[in-house]
């Protein structure tokens, strides 16, 4: 999945011949499922028009704070279009909008809309070799960069003026990797290994039944997404779960039993910054596993039980720098018993769902919780999709481990 999916990106183009190259910058964006908005520069409109670019984007494209012939239209609100943006990219940015950007000249929307948004920016400046080489052009990317832009560097290259040289816009193609690129470095869980558990343990009763729970998986593969999204190597250690996950940074781990799920566990967990059980491992197995199916007779049948190792305390014992989260599924006493689970396993932090809440726990596609710290400072969420949830919980670790 790419990290521009679904992603606000406020495209800004300026008056470069480079401008025609949009048309497929806005294609490439919106083919990696991002939403994409067009401001232009009046003067950029004889270079691409902006019917192609409304097309191609599937939204307006605005050049004006207001349109003088259609007296109905509305003011196009450049803090708004700031703050629309996860991402502004201006391309090709001409030597004049870059002067004018680092001096903060706002005398036109494209200016105003920058000054105002608090993105990310990048900008790709476009215009002839001597006009890239002068003084004063290198003093605007300086500023522009020192400000806290990214500038995508032009590359060498035969020029609209016949001259062969540096001050070619890259490709709309070099553009979109180095935003990818960018993103990518400066996830906040780049670099972090993150172990997960997930889904419930089946304990084998005999070669054809076991003993298992209602748990889906939902909620831990929904971590693993929204963690390996920001960044973090993510190895999943699911119980037996129908969840598909497709991640170039998850690792899927399948296990059966409590037992395997406990090894695999403490062979990653050695060599990772975080730990999260979010299973629904059984607490009990069976004593003895028959070798043969169990026949049917009259009488009752006793399975003898024992209780399973618990993965999460045997992790906490042996924890250095690791951060560990449990979860923990109460239905009376709840923060009572969680804050106890939580000191007596030795954790950072435990996520309560609790069984009283509608719309919390297994097999839901919604959560209801509290996340409680080793301080045991609470912060409660209200009801909302296990992706969320998974984004929120996640969240309150990049806070924790940063
Ligand atoms: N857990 C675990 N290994 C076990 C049992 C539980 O790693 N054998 C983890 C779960 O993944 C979860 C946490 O422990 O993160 C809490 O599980 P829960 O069943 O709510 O608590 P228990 O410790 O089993 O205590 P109780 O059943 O008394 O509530």
């Amino acid at each position: 999945m790419s990290v521009l999916k679904g992603k606000k990106i406020l495209l800004g183009i300026t008056a470069g011949i480079a401008a025609y190259k949009t048309a497929s910058l806005v294609r490439l964006f919106i083919k990696l499922d991002a939403e994409v908005k067009v401001i232009m520069t009046p003067a950029s409109k004889d270079f691409i028009t902006p019917l192609t670019l409304s097309t191609l984007s599937k939204n307006p494209v605005h050049s004006t704070f207001y349109s003088k012939e259609d007296e109905n239209e509305l003011w196009n609100n450049h803090v708004d279009l700031g703050l629309w943006a996860d991402y502004m990219v201006i391309a090709p940015a001409t030597a004049n909008t870059l002067s004018k950007m680092a001096n903060g000249t706002c005398n036109n929307l494209l200016l105003a809309t920058y000054l105002s948004a608090k993105c990310p920016v990048y900008i790709a400046p476009a215009m002839d070799l001597d006009m890239y080489k002068h003084g004063s052009t290198k003093a605007s990317l300086d500023k522009l960069q020192a400000y806290g832009n990214a500038i995508i560097p032009a590359t060498s290259g035969e020029l609209a003026s016949g001259l062969v040289g540096e001050g070619r816009m890259a490709e709309p193609e070099d553009i979109v990797a180095f935003l990818k690129n960018d993103i990518l470095e400066k996830l906040p869980l780049k670099g972090k290994k993150l172990l997960l558990t997930a889904g419930p343990t089946y304990e084998a009763i005999d070669p054809v039944r076991f003993i298992g729970n209602h748990s889906s998986g939902k909620m831990g593969f929904a971590i693993a997404m929204a963690a390996a999204n920001l960044g973090a190597e993510v190895f999943l250690i699911a119980g037996p779960s129908h969840q598909k996950i497709k991640h170039s940074l998850v690792h899927r781990i399948d296990v059966v039993s409590a037992e395997e799920m406990y090894i695999q566990a403490h062979k990653y967990f050695k060599n990772v910054d975080i730990a999260i059980l979010s299973a629904a491992v059984a607490d009990y197995k069976p004593k003895n596993i028959a070798s043969q199916k169990i026949k049917k007779k009259d009488t009752t049948l006793d399975i003898a039980l024992e209780p399973t190792k618990d993965i999460l305390a045997s992790l906490g014992a042996i924890k250095k720098n690791q951060y560990l989260v449990g979860f923990a599924l109460e239905t009376n006493n709840e923060l009572e018993n969680a804050k106890s689970k939580l000191k007596r396993k030795n954790l950072d932090a435990i996520i309560l769902n609790s069984l009283q809440d509608k719309g919390a726990g297994f097999a839901t596609d919604t959560n209801k919780i509290t996340i409680i710290d080793d301080s045991l400072n609470e912060k409660s969420f209200p009801l909302k999709s296990k992706k969320e949830v998974a984004k929120d919980i996640i969240a309150e670790i990049v806070l924790k481990v940063k």
